[in-house]
């Protein structure tokens, strides 16, 4: 059956006005104190907007942190080693935000003097710079009256107004969109916005939403019509794919064998532990790592196998089986392989400095 159109709902004055002061109230009280809130450092701020997407604030705090310390500013940022940059990112997934924020930097040195422009379109034409990075990064460092949306601002928004929208399709970002900016307080956009956020992170959860501690509970369409558990309505699946992996930590007194990925695809330019699929009688191969460990093969060459206890990792819409070993193998034959093209030879202590795939950095931390 066709959905009927949507229609961005018709605000009244007094409906805005009482959002807006509940809301910006609230926040005030209630703003979890997160470093990012503490500075007025345009970088620092951005570098949160960008590790925030798709990755949990408990998560980022360490990571925001130990990146400024190593990459302070913009111009060094523009200057680092590509690897340095993915280093730091490693664990938090999507390097392709790594990369794009170093290229926004190299950017912004060659363009702006080494400062982030305070202008939407200016920002736009960064790299990485989609419409929520640019609403937050001109509306929180700013002081700008750029709108934003984001997951926890849909969320809030499909159940304030009772929004049956598939996300994402036109209707759904017309819809936010254009209620964003219909309620956006020009006067403190960036308050605002992280308002709206902070109450969708907070409260306003997608599961067992705490109503009574939300501050605009009785203008909730959707709380009103006892509808917060069906909405906002869900995207539409992909099919998990089952995969199962076996990875190596092979090491030998002269160091740990990593496999550097090509470049293209999926983590370009990131090591990991040599890493194959094991097949499966009646499944395809998902095609995220070899069917072997590669040329030279390592199984002639390794002694005493540990294992680790199976554990799962997800990558996208894949869940993976994990079963991880750690092999010996004498120096003279890591050394032997780690001349030919297919392994690195890595001495454990630097392993930390470089771009380690997520799953890598697990199972090394498992032995
Ligand atoms: N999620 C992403 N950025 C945020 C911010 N600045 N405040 C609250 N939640 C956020």
């Amino acid at each position: 059956m066709a959905r009927p159109e949507v229609h961005p709902p018709k605000l009244d004055d007094a409906l805005v006005a009482r959002l807006r002061s509940e809301l910006l109230a609230w926040y005030a009280g209630a703003a979890r104190d997160l470093p990012w809130r503490r500075t007025r450092d345009p970088f620092a701020i951005w570098l949160s907007e960008v590790m925030l997407q798709q990755t949990r604030v408990e998560a980022v705090v360490g990571y925001w942190q130990r990146f400024l310390d190593a990459l302070p500013t913009i111009e060094a940022l523009a200057a680092a080693d590509e690897d340095q940059v993915l280093a730091l990112w490693s664990g938090l997934g999507y390097y392709r935000r790594a990369r794009a924020l170093q290229a926004a930097a190299q950017r912004v040195v060659a363009l702006h003097g080494g400062r982030l422009p305070a202008d939407p379109a200016a920002l736009a034409d960064l790299p990485g710079f989609g419409p929520y990075t640019t609403g937050a990064v001109a509306s929180i460092a700013f002081g700008l009256a750029e709108p934003l949306v984001d997951g926890n601002v849909a969320r809030v928004f499909a159940r304030w107004f009772e929004l049956e929208l598939e996300p994402h399709g036109g209707p759904w970002r017309r819809t936010n969109w254009g209620l964003a900016r219909a309620l956006l307080v020009a006067d403190q956009p960036g308050a605002w916005n992280q308002a709206l956020m902070e109450l969708g992170a907070t409260v306003c959860t997608p599961r067992s939403p705490r109503c009574g501690a939300c501050p605009v509970a009785s203008d909730c369409r959707a709380r009103a019509a006892g509808r917060t558990a069906e909405l906002p309505l869900p995207p539409k699946k992909r099919a998990v794919v089952e995969v199962h992996v076996e990875a190596l930590l092979a090491e030998s007194p002269a160091g740990v064998l990593l496999v550097r990925r090509p470049p293209g695809g999926r983590n370009p330019g990131l090591f990991e532990l040599p890493t194959r699929e094991l097949a499966a009688p009646g499944r395809p191969p998902a095609g995220l790592w070899p069917g072997d460990f590669g040329t030279p093969k390592l199984e002639p060459h390794w002694e005493a196998a540990d294992e680790a206890s199976p554990f799962r990792h997800a990558i996208t819409h894949h869940r993976i089986r994990v079963e991880a070993r750690r092999v010996g193998l004498k120096p003279a034959v890591a050394r032997r392989l780690a001349a030919s093209s297919a392994y690195d030879l890595v001495p454990r202590e630097r392993l930390e400095s470089l771009p380690l795939s997520g799953l890598t950095a697990k199972i090394i931390a498992a032995f």
